[in-house]
Parts: C-alpha cells; structure tokens; sequence
C-alpha cells in the first residue's frame, strides 16, 4: 500500500531530511587518503544525534553500523570498517536519520584524492542519471519511467543498471512502497501522485550489470570487480515537479 502524505507529514519530513543532507556534505567534507570508514561511521553517528536524530540505519535488520561506505567496486551496504581509504578510491555513502517519527534517505558518492577519469564520469554520470528521472516527474507520471530515464542514461554512456536494488517509497519506515527500480519500460507502472514521498537512487555501474553479496551478508559488490556509483535523494510528488528534500 502506497502511503500518501499530508502536508503536515511532509512537514515533519524536512527536518530528519535536512539532517541526511548536511550529514552527507559534513562525512563528504572528511573524506581524504588515510581515514578508515570506520572514522567516517563515526562522524557521521555523532553528526547525526547531535542534530536530535537517530542514525536509522544502525539496527535496520541487523544492520551494524550508521551509515552504508561502498569503496570501489562495492555497490551500495558496504560495512564500515578498518579499511583505509586511498587516493583513487571512490566511496560510496549512504545515509538515514529519523526525527518527528520519520525518515529521510541519501547518498553521494566522493573521490578520494584524485581518481581515474573512468571513475570521474561514472560519478558524473549517476548524478545525471537522477536528474534525468527528474525531468519528467511529477503527478501522473508512470512509476517505471523513473527507472527507464535512468537506464537509458547510463547505458547510453556505456554503464550499467544493478537490477538487485532500487528505490523506495519512505515516511514513517525506511522503506515503504512503491519499489522504485532504476530499470524498466517507460509508460508502465502505477502513475505517481501528489504526496508521494520517494528515495530516486541510482546505482550504476561501469562493467556489467551483475552483482553478488560477500559473506558479511551486506555488502553488494559488481561480479567483474569494476566500479560502482550511488546518488539518492528523498523527494515529494507534486503536481508540477518533484520537490527534494535531502538538497
Ligand atoms: N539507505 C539505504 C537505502 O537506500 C538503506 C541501507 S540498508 C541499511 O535504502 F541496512 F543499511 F539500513
Ligand atoms: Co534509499
């Protein structure tokens, strides 16, 4: 069941949602050769509670850390840890708060020193992949042209579209319907309504579209080992446009 937000909900949501945006731009902020993900967990948790907000990640299904950190080709839930991160890396962070009995959902995903250019465009590139949903978004819209706008940029520019995760309806639990693949037909699905609240997260990929699970149980990382990118923001459905909150 899709759950449609008064305003009052809405409201409630730009708190914990302003809290997601600022704690991204402050772990974003921290990023250099030499911090282990581990450090950026922390930051990030402490960020967070002293906003007021509970880090809702941390216990999401047994989830034990606060934020997600995916190095490389790490796709999205990768486990904080001692891991170092270099100079050519790129880390991808992924990040809830709750606050006013809601949650908010974002990621970005950060060089680390100076990068490939490969990797400079796939970051580039799954940005692009959001906005292009973006463009024609709004009441009435068909749910799966979200994903087919994302699809189509990616590959045109030679990457590829993990068919394992996607996007999500969000409010009150992390995650709510309606799934929001980054994959499908244009046209098709369910059309959008005005109060929506959705999470729009592309994840691309520079080789192929595979994917597997190390044995942490968390961690998606691409079967070729090539790497990943991650950009989501949590958004409302109006009737002209989709309106961020995580910006
Ligand atoms: N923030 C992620 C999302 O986009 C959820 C991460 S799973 C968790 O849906 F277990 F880490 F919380
Ligand atoms: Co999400």
């Amino acid at each position: 069941m899709i759950h449609i937000k008064s305003e009052q909900e809405i409201d409630a949501m730009r708190e914990p949602c302003a809290i997601v945006r600022d704690a991204l731009a402050y772990v974003g902020s921290k990023i250099r050769p030499g911090i282990t993900t581990a450090e950026l967990d922390r930051l990030a948790e402490e960020y967070i509670r002293s906003r007021g907000a509970i880090p809702s990640c941390l216990g999401y299904c047994g989830y034990p850390a606060s934020i997600c950190a995916s190095v490389n080709e790490e796709i999205v839930h990768g486990i904080p840890g001692e891991r170092v991160l270099r100079a050519g890396d790129i880390v991808s962070i992924d990040l809830c708060a709750y606050k006013n009995g809601f949650h908010g959902d974002g990621a970005r995903t950060f060089p680390v020193g100076e990068i490939s250019e490969e990797k400079k465009k796939l970051i580039r590139v799954t940005e692009e992949c959001f906005w292009k949903a973006l463009e024609n978004l709004h009441a009435g819209t068909p749910l799966y042209d979200i994903g087919a706008a994302v699809q189509k940029h990616a590959e045109e520019n030679g990457f590829s579209v993990v068919r394992e995760y996607s996007g999500h309806g969000i409010g009150r639990e992390m995650h709510e319907d309606p799934s929001v693949p980054n994959f499908g037909k244009r046209g098709t699905g369910i059309r959008l309504k005005e109060g929506m609240v959705i999470c729009v997260e592309p994840m691309i990929l520079a080789g192929s579209r595979k994917s597997r699970v190390l044995a942490d149980g968390w961690t998606a990382v691409t079967a070729d080992g090539k790497p990943a990118a991650h950009y989501e923001n949590t958004l409302v459905i109006r009737e002209d446009g989709a309106e961020i909150l995580t910006l």
